[in-house]
């Protein structure tokens, strides 16, 4: 009956956003921008959530979600039946319902026949709609936190316990909860944000298939958000076009990006058995050649020009991160980087109205 503390990281696509929908490999990362909950029973028989990042605070008589529970069991998929119940207007689509709606499709789902009373609160550190996976982080905490708060997974932390971690099959069970609760707000997701937040680490997608790497070294990162917006369909179109209409031109573009992904995986496991100032080097460059090809093929964006021109202007190899057209881009630290470099960048980033977190990737899951 004691709370339960869960936490789950971010991601970033390290190499192959866009040549992955054709086919080619990409290399998902974990983000050290975490979104945290806490699960603990509540009094009242009352379901209480609360999502301070977006403002929102909602409860519900248990014995009303139980009443709920026959026609959801027959029909799980109904998103109709939740929306009505969580009060909230048809047709709402923004983050807060849709927030809401995972949170009682993994709650009545997770926890069947016998729906407990409880108080969630759930922050996160990741900004949303910014291709960070803040939505798969937030399912992944959902996941953890009710799988074992009614036992169907093992407690960590418990006394008892002889590991502080999770077996396999036990992330494999919180990573399919998450893909579901991914479902209710993306509607087709690929899987791959959810299992980076379950995994952390690192992960090779191609093809839908995601498979974990082994271990990967930490590595430190600026990470700015341009807050331009974009969207990934009307990007992921243009690339379609581009390719019809220019094959032989822009496939070994593509199959270039997917060496860099695979030359970046052999260089990430080399530097686990011991990391030298050459292997950034060669990240370095396999950054800028991927954040080259990425403006070939269409997905770039003024806002992310400056960044790396801040960045270069100071020996540091900045790339775009996901759709592109705005959104994200990463920046390698090196251990040896001067913080009063990284400070300067910060600080001239931010005053072009950007924002920037010092962080890691390699986090764990
Ligand atoms: O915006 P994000 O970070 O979810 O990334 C989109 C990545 C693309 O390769 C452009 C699209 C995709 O579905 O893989």
């Amino acid at each position: 009956d004691r709370e339960l503390f869960v936490s789950a990281p971010g991601k970033v696509i390290l190499h192959g956003e866009h040549a992955v929908v054709h086919g080619k490999m990409a290399l998902a990362v974990g983000l050290n921008l975490r979104t945290f909950i806490r699960i603990r029973p509540c009094k009242d028989d009352t379901v209480l959530i609360n999502l301070p990042n977006i403002g929102t605070k909602l409860s519900w008589d248990v014995s009303q979600l139980q009443s709920l529970l026959p026609s959801f069991q027959d029909d799980p998929q109904n998103m109709e039946i939740l929306k009505n119940f969580a009060g909230l207007t048809d047709g709402c689509k923004d983050t807060e319902s849709l927030a809401v709606l995972a949170f009682l499709y993994l709650y009545l789902s997770i926890f069947g026949r016998d729906l407990p009373s409880v108080d969630v609160v759930v922050w996160s550190q990741l900004p949303t709609g910014a291709g960070l996976g803040s939505s798969a982080a937030y399912c992944v905490c959902l996941a953890a936190a009710m799988l074992t708060y009614c036992g169907r997974i093992a407690d960590p932390m418990r006394e008892e316990a002889k590991t502080s971690r999770w077996s396999q099959t036990e992330l494999d069970l919180i990573n399919q909860w998450a893909f579901q609760g991914e479902k209710v707000i993306h509607g087709n997701p690929s899987g791959v944000d959810n299992a980076v937040g379950t995994w952390g680490g690192a992960l090779q997608y191609q093809s839908g298939r995601i498979t974990p790497i082994e271990r990967v070294p930490m590595l430190h990162i600026l990470l700015t958000n341009t807050k331009v917006p974009r969207s990934t369909k009307v990007l992921v179109a243009g690339v379609k076009e581009k390719l019809l209409k220019f094959p032989d031109i822009i496939e070994p573009v593509l199959s270039s990006i997917h060496a860099i992904s695979q030359e970046c995986q052999r260089v990430l496991k080399e530097m686990t058995a011991g990391l030298s100032m050459d292997h950034y080097s060669v990240l370095e460059e396999l950054i800028d050649i991927n954040q080259h090809h990425l403006n070939v093929i269409g997905v770039g964006h003024p806002s992310l020009n400056t960044i790396c021109r801040v960045t270069a202007e100071r020996g540091l190899h900045s790339k775009l991160t996901g759709a592109g057209g705005g959104g994200c881009a990463v920046t390698l630290l090196r251990p040896d980087t001067d913080h009063t470099v990284v400070e300067a960048v910060k600080q001239e980033l931010t005053d072009c109205g950007f924002q920037c977190w010092e962080t890691s990737i390699g986090a764990l899951g």
